[in-house]
């Protein structure tokens, strides 16, 4: 049997750990939580490079740094879940990378596709919410300031018009939801449409 692979996507702070943290929290036992980059110590320590703004690391290398975590991740924690039927849930995953390094960072969305169909073997979510906010929205929400939100409102908004982009490009897979709302009413249409996609997976 194989589990459901559900991840958010977003600019900085539209809200996706809280919401990752709440759907997890309401599998219980079934769900299994990750976030990228991280989620393995290969990945934590990715993490910590490509976030400290004191290395310079250009476009094509942080991609490659990113997918380097993707596939660990991939390999050690996401194929083990779903080949247990667990829920895995991702805070962000291949499509911020084709959303930041490929699109607003200008390395072409199917360039950094193609890196990464080879980092994940290929596996796709089975669904993906987009918590959409206005960028000047979420710049006042209160966050620490690191190398990517020091960049400020004009890489947030490329981010967001480049989401649009791929939540039109896949409709069967994206659920977009209004961030802007309380975040009891955002995991209240999160819950509809994992409970809906469980059922559809079951069938
Ligand atoms: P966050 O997940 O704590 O928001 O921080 C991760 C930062 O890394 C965020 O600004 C988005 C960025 N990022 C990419 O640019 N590409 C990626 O593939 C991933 C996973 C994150």
């Amino acid at each position: 049997m194989r589990g459901l692979f559900v991840t958010f996507e977003g600019i900085d702070r539209s809200g996706k750990t809280t919401q990752a943290g709440l759907l997890v929290e309401a599998l219980r036992d079934e769900g299994v939580a990750v976030r990228e980059p991280g989620g393995t110590e290969l990945g934590e320590r990715v993490r910590d490079l490509v976030k400290d703004a004191a290395l310079d690391a250009g476009p094509r290398a942080e991609a490659l740094l990113f997918a380097a975590a993707r596939a660990q991740l991939v390999e050690a924690v996401i194929r083990p879940a779903l080949e247990r039927g667990g829920v895995v849930v991702s805070d962000r995953f291949l499509d911020s990378s084709l959303a930041y390094q490929g699109d607003a960072r200008g390395l072409g969305v199917d360039e950094v596709e193609r890196v990464n169909r080879f980092a994940t073997g290929g596996l796709l979510p089975d669904l993906t919410f987009l918590l959409e906010l206005d960028p000047a929205e979420a710049a006042q929400r209160a966050g620490m300031l690191d190398r990517f939100e020091d960049e400020g409102l004009a890489l947030q908004r490329a981010v967001a018009e480049a989401y649009d982009r791929l939540a039109d490009a896949s409709p069967g897979r994206w659920r977009r939801l209004d961030a802007g709302r309380p975040a009891g009413d955002v995991h209240a249409d999160v819950m509809v449409a994992v409970e809906a996609a469980r059922a559809a997976a079951r069938a």
